[in-house]
């Protein structure tokens, strides 16, 4: 199997993806349907954005400066969706928010992966080459196994506030 670190994380926007779309075809009152859909969406995003955050994102800043306003933005990405996945862990399907601050959720972190996908990982790719991406990835199906699945769980949200509010 490879561990091009690139395809995994195209992999796991993939499951993000497929999780949103679950939310977007449940019906207006399925309350139960879009709750298990948002708890599905927290777990896949507080992962992917964990090991981002941790690896990919300080290990490619390291190695390739001139992406480095790429990877500050892309922090600041992190923490708007932060927020709002915080929100979200806490409310009720049933509140009259919930599917409206859904709905902002995935609007915001689909442009994020878009152009992680169509303008990040391309710059990434050429500038890192195979060898240290197998490596990268490598590293990040070790973090994966003892990365944070809940926003409430220690070192969730650390990087992104760290870069913040630094
Ligand atoms: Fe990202
Ligand atoms: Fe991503």
């Amino acid at each position: 199997m490879s561990t091009d670190a690139i395809v995994l994380l195209k992999n796991e926007h993939k499951e993000i993806r497929k999780a949103f779309r679950e939310f977007e075809k449940a019906g207006e009152a399925a309350f139960a349907a879009k709750g298990k859909a948002v708890d599905r969406i927290i777990e896949l995003l507080t992962i992917h954005t964990y090991l981002e955050n941790e690896i990919m994102y300080p290990r490619v800043r390291e190695l390739l400066p001139q992406v480095e306003d790429d990877v500050l933005e892309s922090y600041e990405e992190h923490h708007v969706a932060d927020v709002l996945v915080v929100e979200l862990a806490a409310m009720k399907p049933d509140d009259e928010r919930f599917a409206a601050k859904t709905t902002v959720l995935i609007e915001n972190v689909v442009h994020h992966m878009d152009e992680e996908e169509q303008d990040w990982f391309p710059k990434v790719r050429e500038g890192l080459g195979r060898k240290t991406l197998q490596d990268l990835g490598a590293a990040m199906l070790e973090a994966r196994r003892t990365a944070p699945r809940r926003p409430s769980q220690p070192g969730a949200l650390k990087k992104t506030v760290d870069a913040v509010l630094a």
